[in-house]
């Protein structure tokens, strides 16, 4: 039997303990879960979720979230989120008190009204400065045939916006991938995000995608993921890790395949993940660069680093 435990990226780290303490005092693990990415979305480090995420091509940061229940495989997604900064619990009331799976924008911030939640506004000094610095740069990028117009339509019309987003470098894909596993082996994967830097309003990328940024179920694993959304939307890779896990695969073996078919793509950007299998194994990895998760059970009083790996082309 394993000791109730989470696992987080490096910007869920300094508020693992939020949910160990929910663990504590008898909360479940969809419970812990949605605490420890509440204190994220609630404070203003990471700078990619929750309140000061980095804001779309016209200054406004928009979230997306998700949350799986690995017993049930229930889900709730949340995406296009710009007037509330609580995305992981509105995603978790989508999932209970809805027929539905995933909610966006307008729809989103209704839903969210009516379940009580609080507006809130995600500038920050920070985004402000993105804000305006997104101005300058573009207004440098475009020809005078743009000007006074819509940009981020002329962007798309110029195919402009493909030259934009290779200038985009990985830092700009920053999410919180939290996992919890109870002593039961009931597994929860909560992720959130305000998406790439700079995107295009309305682009949702893997984070509230059931199978793509999250996934998990109690008899095989979970799997959560950080990186570049668009390249594992194409792949499914969060689900098709869990199914490489069901198949008997080991953690390492399950995360290097679904990995080698991320590079196979041959696309700009990276892919990161954290995950765990049914016996409570943990394990990250990353296409780009060394890789590490983070650690706490409900006997640890700070969270602990674990080496994940660092999956290369072939
Ligand atoms: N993985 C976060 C995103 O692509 O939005």
């Amino acid at each position: 039997m394993v000791k109730s435990f989470l696992i987080g990226t490096r910007n869920a780290a300094p508020h693992l303990h939020e949910g160990i303490e929910v663990l504590r005092k008898g909360g479940s693990i969809l419970d812990a879960v949605e605490a420890a990415v509440t204190g994220i979305e609630e404070s203003t480090e990471s700078g990619n979720v929750g309140v000061g995420g980095s804001p779309n091509i016209l200054g406004v940061t928009e979230l997306d979230a998700s949350i799986m229940d690995g017993t049930t495989l229930r889900t709730g997604a949340v995406a296009a989120v710009s007037k509330y900064v609580n995305a992981i619990s509105i995603a978790r009331k989508v999932m209970e008190e809805t027929p539905h799976v995933f909610l966006v924008g307008d729809g989103a911030h209704r839903f969210a009204r009516a379940m009580g939640f609080k507006e809130w506004d995600l500038s920050t000094g920070r985004t402000r400065m993105i804000a305006d610095v997104i101005a300058k740069d573009i207004a440098e990028e475009l020809t005078d045939d743009f000007r006074g117009k819509e940009y981020y339509v002329e962007m798309i019309r110029s195919r402009k916006l493909h030259e934009w987003y290779k200038k985009l470098s990985d830092d700009q894909y920053g999410t919180t991938n939290v996992i919890g596993m109870d002593s039961k082996g009931n597994i929860c994967v909560g992720v959130s995000t305000s998406g790439t830097s700079l995107k295009y309003p309305g682009r949702v990328g893997d984070s509230p995608v059931i199978g793509a940024g999250n996934y998990c179920d109690n008899r095989y694993g979970g799997v959560a993921c950080t990186g570049k959304g668009e390249l594992s939307i194409r792949l499914l890779t969060a689900r098709m890790t869990v199914k490489y896990l069901e198949e008997g695969m080991s953690l390492e073996a399950a995360i290097t395949k679904s990995f080698n078919e991320i590079l196979a793509l041959n696309d700009p950007g990276s892919m990161q993940c954290i995950a765990v299998d049914k016996n409570g194994n943990t394990l990250s990895a990353s296409t780009a660069r060394e890789s590490t998760h983070w650690y706490m059970d409900v006997d640890m009083d700070e969270p602990k680093e674990r080496p994940g790996i660092w999956v290369k082309a072939d």
